[in-house]
């Protein structure tokens, strides 16, 4: 199909059922058939989430189920149980020779690892880990590309009671030290590299800059994944299969609180350093385990399960490492860019293990629209037969294209609303039960009470608009933050109250209750669904001796969600040229990680302020977007605006 067919499909598909009720023949064989759950669990949430915890393998019961100190919460109290003990040891009777994991290299190798070698790996580890001294309650970093010692050392971690705190690959040297820092890591598990787009991503001399500015970090377990030359500190630096080979394969799980920490994972805030997210036990994985099986309606005996997210974010945590071994699953891990060699990749991948469930995010829906679907055309995808989708809201073109293109038509595409605080997803359909409406995540999943309130906190009933809240814990949202609980009260619970979680997103109900979610009211920017705070990447740019002051916003954009442009005011004697823009979007690289590098950047001489010297970023975002600048009563310097807007014209229209 050419272009122009493409989209007629789509439109037509659009105006013909804007609604999609399950088909008959997913339904009946669904893990939820039952409407009746949601009543069920609006009832008594309490005695929902104990059945959905009764999915876990305790080693002592919980005495009391849950504890709401408001804004702070416990779930399955004195109750004890090993995440590893649950991700792993309790299959392998039934399932040890299951693959857990189908690996595939970047450069084409591949392997596939089953829950028995899986468990081999975990149990070796923890006794190296043990005998490098880290014991419960220690924190552990990782630092590694997407192959098998990822899940393997989080595992590990958890076996023995450490806290991980996972660093996604592509965050530099600079975001690595200070989330080791701020945790005060013991041990640091990294890699000599990792590939990306046929390129070797340096990871352990990331990782040596890092370290020299970390004083917590006593040893450096490195994975040779490329067999690179890197630099091997005496004394502190260890080879990862040295490690292992020379411990023993049995380990026991350490009896952990159903509240003890399971690991700490960084989160752009609206202000200042990373949060770090505390996760906890029992409540985590109950949470994790209970969505995964009845959102992507699990069949661990014959599903393959793929989500083609980094295990960096929150997604691969929960969806591609705690949630399917919880559930004994197969999922597929794979390594590297969407597009090496070629763009069909995935497609090929899909095929090759006869991936039966796709989760990926919407950014990367678009671009492979972009792309065409000749490339998923030159393969077999027959096997999918359910869809989902995550980061930021789809627009009905791409959950159509979805659907139709990659889905075969009638896979049902579920759309997962859900945060890093939140731990698990939160709003989504249940696919054999829920009618779906492209550009919606529908409705909350049983036991998660959610709404949308005005400014007040009043209901804004259906139809209405305005901020989406929580308004009860579940068992798989986040504790506090990492060493700093009076944040966690201030950034989440002084909108509307202690009882009242406030996630930071927008939302629209519809006529039937459903939710449409309208995108971040904080300043936090959703790029290629990840959030980056504006703060951080000013305090990037600001860093750098020839910036005097930067104001940072985000650009709706067709394909990444939003990007990011950076309004710059030069120091007295730096001129805004190219090399400059060049020089700052490396070295905000530098600071953060590639994926904060501003899109564009715009020189002025001054930015826009209030009469107290607030920067106005409401009006630089308009002016980003295109429109014309709102409300400016309360500037101080308003001619500004009208230079800068001339300056921003080079930023074309949206859909240039
Ligand atoms: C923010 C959380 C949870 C995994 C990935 C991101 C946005 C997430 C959706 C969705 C609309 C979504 C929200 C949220 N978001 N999923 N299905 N529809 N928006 O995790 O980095 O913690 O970001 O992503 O704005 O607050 P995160």
């Amino acid at each position: 199909m050419v272009d122009k067919e493409i989209e007629k499909t789509i439109e037509a598909l659009l105006e013909e059922r804007r609604e999609f009720k399950p088909s008959a023949d997913f339904t009946s064989q669904a893990n939820v058939r039952e409407a009746a759950i949601y009543q069920r669990a609006a009832d008594d949430p309490e005695a929902w989430w104990e059945s959905q915890a009764d999915r876990l393998d305790w080693f002592q019961k919980w005495d009391k189920t849950f504890e709401w100190n408001a804004p702070h919460h416990k779930w399955f109290i004195g109750g004890k149980l090993n995440v590893a003990h649950n991700c792993l040891d309790r299959h392998l009777d039934s399932a040890g020779d299951r693959v857990a994991y189908h690996w595939v290299g970047e450069p084409g190798d591949n392997r596939s690892i089953t829950y028995s070698d899986l468990h081999d790996q975990v149990c070796r580890l923890a006794n190296g880990l043990k005998e490098l001294g880290v014991s419960k309650g220690d924190r552990v970093a990782i630092y590694l590309p997407m192959i098998p010692e990822l899940p393997a050392a989080m595992l590990a971690c958890a076996r023995i009671g450490a806290a991980h705190s996972v660093v996604f690959g592509g965050f530099s040297a600079e975001s690595l030290r200070d989330r080791i820092n701020d945790a005060a890591c013991r041990v640091l598990i990294t890699a000599d590299g990792g590939y990306r787009r046929g390129q070797i991503i340096p990871l352990k001399l990331n990782a040596d800059d890092a370290v020299a500015e970390c004083e917590s970090i006593e040893k450096v377990i490195v994975v040779q994944r490329t067999l690179e030359d890197v630099n091997m500190q005496e004394g502190r630096d260890i080879v990862y299969q040295d490690l292992i080979e020379a411990q023993s394969s049995e380990c026991e799980a350490e009896s952990m609180d159903s509240e003890d920490m399971l690991y700490i994972l960084y989160t752009s805030g609206t202000t200042g350093k990373p949060k770090g997210i505390v996760h906890t036990t029992g409540g985590y994985l109950t949470g994790v385990s209970s969505t995964h099986h009845l959102i992507f309606d699990i069949k661990p005996e014959s599903d393959v399960f793929w989500c083609a997210a980094d295990i960096g974010w929150v997604t691969g945590h929960s969806y591609i490492v705690y949630g399917p071994l919880a559930n004994g699953c197969t999922s597929i891990l794979y390594e590297g860019a969407p597009d090496w060699p070629d763009k069909d990749r995935w497609w090929g991948i899909v095929e090759e293990y006869k991936a039966t469930i796709l989760y990926t995010a919407p950014t990367a829906i678009r671009t492979m629209m972009k792309w065409g679907i000749d490339y998923p055309n030159k393969h077999d995808l027959t096997s999918l037969r359910l869809l989902g989708s995550v980061g930021e809201p789809i627009n009905p073109e791409a959950w159509i294209w979805y659907q139709e293109f990659i889905g075969g038509g009638d896979a049902p595409v579920v759309d997962t609303w859900w945060q890093t605080e939140t731990g698990a997803i939160m709003i989504s359909a249940l696919p054999g039960l829920t009618t779906l409406k492209p550009g919606s995540a529908t409705i909350a999943f049983p036991g998660v009470e959610a709404d949308v309130l005005d400014d007040k906190g009043g209901l804004v009933g259906k139809g209405g608009g305005g901020y989406l809240v929580l308004k009860r814990p579940t068992p798989a949202m986040f504790r506090t933050i990492f060493g700093d609980d009076e944040r966690y009260r201030k950034t989440y619970f002084e909108k509307f109250g202690d009882e009242i979680y406030f996630p930071g997103d927008g939302a629209k109900l519809d006529d039937d209750g459903y939710f449409w979610l309208l995108g971040r009211v904080d300043d936090v920017m959703n790029v290629a669904g990840h959030r980056i705070s504006t703060y951080e990447v000013e305090s990037a740019l600001v860093d750098h001796q020839a910036v005097a002051e930067a104001a940072v916003v985000g650009r709706k954009d067709p394909k990444e969600g939003e990007t990011i442009v950076a309004f710059v005011t030069p120091r007295a004697g730096h001129e805004g040229t190219d090399e400059l823009m060049i020089e700052l979007r490396q070295h905000v690289a530098k600071v953060i990680g590639k994926l904060a590098r501003p899109h564009a950047i715009i020189f002025t001489d001054d930015l826009p302020k209030t009469r107290s010297g607030k920067i106005m970023r409401r009006l630089l975002r308009d002016i980003a977007e295109g429109e014309k600048p709102g409300d400016v009563t309360t500037l101080q310097n308003a001619p500004i605006l009208d230079e800068i807007r001339e300056k921003a014209k080079s930023l074309g229209s949206r859909d240039g």
